[in-house]
């Protein structure tokens, strides 16, 4: 009989991987959480993050870079592997900011699938979190995953390269891999460069929102606990060497969002429009019917419900201490207040 399954999630201390562990733990599996702390976000948020995990006794914190750490002993021990450690976000990744993409997103995978074909003999199921903007602007809305992917921003190329990586690792080796490509998730402990999380933030502070080009562009915007639960689904056999697109179902333009949030924090806000930013795709909309017909994924928490929880956590973590916590030239100013986020 199969004792405690054993999971590696990477980049466990982020937005996806600390929801994504903590529910490994409530399914009753052990987890190892793995994180090298990279600059892209301030590390108090991460280690917030981490919070709950660290007191669970089903989870040990590693804190290393896929690039550098002897991942051999980590992989001959886990039957899971959940690949979420990324260096993120669209918009800053052109010039110079490019080389964290190539080295946490293409060379850090390639690493970690080489570690896995070398010492992985246990491990079942490796699930790489890719992303929407490999689609790029597509001629025809939904996506669907047979669309030839045509990447509009460096991040979506890094993406795509280790996808596409993934998936060679399972053709000529047979590595178990599953590809989940996530529409922009939001919800409780979102990263703070996010549109949602930046726009909360400056209506609880009565500031400007920015909003990049006319507003009309649309998202497939998706709850962080229906992301997780893919993960889980995405552990089927049939699974094995294919690609998933996983979206929330709510499919709104940025404006809209707008009027949403002033109903939800009852705060009118002041909006500035300033030009497009390259890399940003124009429509994001996701044809979702093979993860439903294949993996059973069905997402569950509304639009509304799941930005009142995220204006819920901004509140809490920013505003609820001796006053708000700003950031200034990349730095969070003063001490995080309140606990880790809420349960999703
Ligand atoms: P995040 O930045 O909050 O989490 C990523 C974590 O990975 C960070 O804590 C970072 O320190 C860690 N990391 C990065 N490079 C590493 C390395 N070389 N070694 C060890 N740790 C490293 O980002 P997130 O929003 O939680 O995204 C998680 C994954 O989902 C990423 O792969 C991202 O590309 C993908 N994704 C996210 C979204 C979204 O809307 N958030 C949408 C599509 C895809
Ligand atoms: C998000 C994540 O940041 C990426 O890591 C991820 O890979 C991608 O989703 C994905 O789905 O693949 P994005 O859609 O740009 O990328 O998410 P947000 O930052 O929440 O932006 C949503 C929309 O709001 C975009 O159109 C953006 O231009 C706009 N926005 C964002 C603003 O108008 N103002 C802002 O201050 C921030």
């Amino acid at each position: 009989m199969m004792g405690r399954p054993r999971s590696l999630v990477t980049g466990a201390a982020g937005f996806i991987g600390s929801h994504l562990s903590r529910r490994l733990l409530a399914e009753g599996h052990e987890v190892i959480g793995l994180d090298g702390f990279t600059d892209y976000y301030p590390r108090w948020l991460k280690e917030r993050n981490l919070q709950p995990l660290l007191s669970h006794p089903a989870f040990s914190f590693l804190d290393a870079d896929l690039l550098r750490a002897d991942l051999e002993p980590l992989i001959r021990t886990v039957d899971y592997v959940f690949h979420q450690a990324a260096q993120p976000g669209v918009r800053g990744s052109w010039g110079k900011g490019f080389e964290p993409y190539v080295d946490n997103n293409v060379k850090a995978t390639q690493r970690l699938l080489e570690a896995v074909k070398e010492h992985g003999e246990k491990v079942k199921h490796l699930v790489y979190a890719s992303s929407s903007s490999v689609y790029g602007n597509a001629p025809e809305l939904p996506l669907h995953e047979e669309v030839l992917p045509r990447p509009f921003s460096p991040y979506g190329v890094t993406k795509l390269a280790a996808e596409y990586l993934s998936l060679l690792y399972h053709e000529n080796d047979g590595l178990p891999v599953t590809a989940l490509r996530y529409f922009t998730v939001y919800g409780p402990g979102q990263r703070p460069d996010m549109a949602f999380h930046k726009f909360l933030k400056a209506l609880f502070a009565g500031e400007e929102i920015l909003i990049y080009g006319d507003g009309e562009q649309t998202r497939d915007f998706t709850y962080i606990s229906d992301a997780v639960e893919a993960n889980l689904l995405a552990l089927k056999e049939v699974a094995v060497g294919k690609v998933f697109n996983v979206g929330g179902g709510s499919r709104v333009t940025v404006n809209a969002i707008l009027r949403l949030l002033q109903e939800i924090t009852g705060v009118k806000p002041r909006v500035r429009y300033q030009k497009a930013q390259r890399g940003d795709m124009r429509h994001t909309t996701a044809d979702i019917r093979r993860a439903r017909e294949i993996l059973g994924f069905s997402p569950k928490v509304s639009l509304e419900e799941g930005l009142k929880r995220e204006a819920a956590w901004v509140e809490e973590t920013f505003f609820q201490h001796d006053g708000p916590c700003h950031e200034t030239g990349g730095r969070m100013e003063g001490a995080p207040g309140g606990g880790p986020p809420p349960e999703t």
